[in-house]
């Protein structure tokens, strides 16, 4: 009889430990919430950040790799690009009137405006503040240490802007 009670009391005590587990259950519960919160501002914080970016759309040959470096810069500067890979880029130079002798690489378009080149981000910006009556802006050729072309020296360069006949104002200079 005496173990009959002993195993009786085991069963008392057994009962505290499963209030205490049912509390443990919340406080999980509730970390676990907090937790998804938190995961769920990282993974938002992102997108909401995107949403409002300039989008650029950036007309490249598949191959070339310089244009993939500036659309890297151009989205850590937080643009949101769109690449558009072209075999024939030279069509829409000469469609959004990008004389031969500004040509670069890739041609990007921006609300409106034409970006020819290794065009800084920051020109970019200052383009849409300024929104200035051009067709937009051209680095001609390939200058290196320009955004994309960073090597082993840097050549000076000057940022174009360009209206459709071909002349060209100094917008900046690098
Ligand atoms: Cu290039
Ligand atoms: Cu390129």
């Amino acid at each position: 009889m005496a173990k009959q009670k002993k195993s009786v009391k085991k069963g008392n005590t057994t009962n505290r430990p499963t209030k205490k587990f049912k509390k443990g259950y919340w406080n999980m519960l509730l970390i676990g919430g907090a937790f998804a919160l938190v995961i769920g501002a990282m993974v938002w914080a992102p997108t909401m950040k995107n949403a409002g970016a300039t989008e650029v759309v950036v007309y490249k040959s598949p191959t070339c790799g310089c244009c993939s470096e500036w659309i890297d810069h151009l989205r850590d500067e937080g643009f949101h690009v769109i690449e558009k890979n072209s075999n024939n880029v030279d069509q829409i130079k000469l469609e959004q009137g990008v004389k031969r002798k500004h040509a670069s690489c890739h041609t990007a378009l921006v609300e409106g405006y034409v970006v020819e080149g290794h065009v800084p981000a920051n020109d970019i910006k200052r383009m849409l503040q300024e929104k200035p009556k051009i067709t937009g802006l051209a680095v001609p050729g390939m200058p290196m240490g320009s955004p994309g072309m960073e090597g082993n020296y840097k050549d000076p360069y000057e940022v174009l802007a360009f209206i459709k006949d071909g002349k060209t104002k100094v917008f900046s200079r690098h």
